[in-house]
């Protein structure tokens, strides 16, 4: 039997999207499982006027697809409470405050408390001071803060943000949502490198030529706009998703698997990016903003971007440790909307044998290639590693063959999504899979040397056609270290 949880979650933005979409089917899952089960309650708040009744059944509508047991939807929903709030105004804190405090008693919450704001991200820190300041948090349980993306839209209004949270809670009660380290198979990849002798033993620059990290999405940016085109990329994608995947791959192998070991070593990795100047950031970052194509509108013609937006959609970069492991090897990333595909990959590229005794002249066998590692985070999850082989023709040639593992669909369906796990993590006070303040502000400090060149610099946009893999320069970032992408169109 899994360990009940018990807490109360206070969650600000409980109307909004990402509640209904995402964080309601998680917690119900949990339910379903009985990680949270009789001892939970959970407060949802906005400005909108809703009682407990029609807020049920915005829960039960938003669950209904993960059950048919309806009695089950029911008395999960019966925990939900509604609260309306206004964040700005101290008087309402002490309606919620008692409600806090009534709910606490009824379900028996020893204290226990999860502050989730999943609100517009101006909102973050009067959330956070007021909860302080007006009393919501208890002294005999736990007090928890979970908050959304963005954090920040650079270093120095992360810091001011950091600053505001940390007013109010320290750095260990503070769980910095990052839903990719929610993924399977982002998760997986400590296991992969660090359970395997075959791989940590090669895990550096003496037997990886490059790395490769491609976030790709086939949708435009649809009704995000507002937001969309005045973050970009960049900020959306690379200074996130992309900064903790390559901290993952680069890190020292932690002391232990635990929290506050594995942050410390991302830490490190992070640290030792190298930040670019103004030159090394021109070269080594390109940008994309798709254009039209069939009935699709280009970007500049998406509902809410202005007609002169350089805001880009894709982003292609090459970054460098500075560390004894890694130093000479690059680590590739690229991602962007309106792609070939939507899918997430990793693909380790390993040095081609120091002598290829194959390929004397007359052979007629094709060279060796590289050994290459790929690890499918989605939508497929599992991996593969290519090696090379004799072939069974007559003659002696070899070829590349693929050992290739693939979850099957059942188990991938079933598979826990990503708020589930970190809703789960978070119940259990585990900040593994959060992004620690100091991940945060080392991945602001190398983004925003790229976006300092960036907003100096003007783009020639529209540059990619959708469903390419993004503009030519992506391509041409690695032609010039005479290398390519491994995952090309139509593989
Ligand atoms: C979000 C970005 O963080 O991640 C979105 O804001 C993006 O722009 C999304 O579409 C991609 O997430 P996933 O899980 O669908 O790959």
């Amino acid at each position: 039997m899994p360990t009940e949880r018990r807490s109360l979650i206070m969650l600000f933005g409980g109307t909004g999207d990402l509640a209904i979409r995402k964080l309601y089917p998680a917690m119900f899952k949990l339910y379903q499982k009985g990680n949270i089960r009789d001892h939970f309650a959970v407060i949802g708040s906005s400005r909108y006027k809703v009682d407990d009744a029609k807020f049920r059944e915005m829960v039960e509508k938003s669950v209904a697809k993960e059950s048919s047991d309806k009695k089950l939807i029911a008395n999960f929903a019966s925990h939900f409470y509604f609260v309306t709030h206004d964040v700005t105004d101290l008087a309402h804190y002490a309606v919620l405050k008692s409600k806090i405090e009534e709910l606490d008693k009824k379900y028996e919450l020893q204290g226990n408390r999860v502050f989730y704001i999943s609100m517009a991200p101006n909102f973050f820190g009067t959330v956070a001071k007021n909860i302080k300041n007006q009393n919501l948090l208890s002294s005999d349980g736990f007090n928890r803060l979970v908050i959304e993306k963005p954090f920040g839209r650079d270093f120095e209004s992360a810091s001011e943000l950091n600053n505001e949270l940390s007013a109010a809670f320290d750095e260990n009660q503070i769980f910095r949502i990052d839903h990719y380290l929610g993924k399977e198979m982002i998760q997986n990849i400590e296991a992969i490198r660090f359970g395997n002798t075959i791989f940590e033993a090669l895990w550096n620059n003496r037997y990886i030529d490059n790395v490769q990290v491609t976030l790709a999405e086939k949708l435009g940016v649809e009704e995000r706009a507002g937001y969309y085109d005045n973050s970009g990329a960049l900020r959306d994608m690379v200074q996130n998703h992309i900064m903790q995947i390559v901290s993952l791959l680069a890190m020292e192998q932690p002391v232990a698997f635990k929290d506050t070991d594995i942050r410390a070593e991302k830490v490190k990795a992070l640290r030792s990016l190298r930040v670019y100047n103004v030159a090394e950031a021109s070269s080594n970052f390109v940008r994309g903003q798709y254009a039209a194509m069939g009935n699709g509108k280009e970007y500049r013609q998406e509902d809410g971007v202005p007609k002169d937006s350089n805001t880009e959609t894709f982003v292609a970069g090459k970054l460098m440790f500075d560390n004894y492991r890694w130093s000479g090897t690059p680590f590739y990333i690229r991602t962007g909307k309106k792609l070939a595909d939507k899918f997430t990959r990793v693909d380790v590229v390993f040095k081609k044998p120091l002598v290829d005794i194959f390929a004397f002249p007359q052979s007629g066998s094709a060279p060796l290639t590289a050994n290459v590692l790929t690890i499918f985070i989605e939508p497929n999850q599992g991996f593969s590693l290519t090696v090379n082989a004799k072939n069974s023709e007559q003659g002696f040639h070899t070829e590349p063959v693929s050992l290739k593992f693939l979850e099957d669909s059942k188990r991938t369906k079933e598979t826990p999504q990503p708020y589930e796990r970190l809703i789960h993590d978070v119940l259990k006070g585990d900040g593994t899979n959060f992004a620690s303040w100091p991940e945060v502000a080392s991945a602001w400090k190398f983004v925003d040397q790229i976006r300092r060149v960036w907003d100096i610099q003007q783009p020639m946009f529209p540059n990619y056609i959708p469903g390419s893999m993004g503009p030519v320069s992506a391509d041409e970032l690695l032609a010039r270290d005479h290398r390519e992408w491994v995952y090309k169109l139509n593989q």
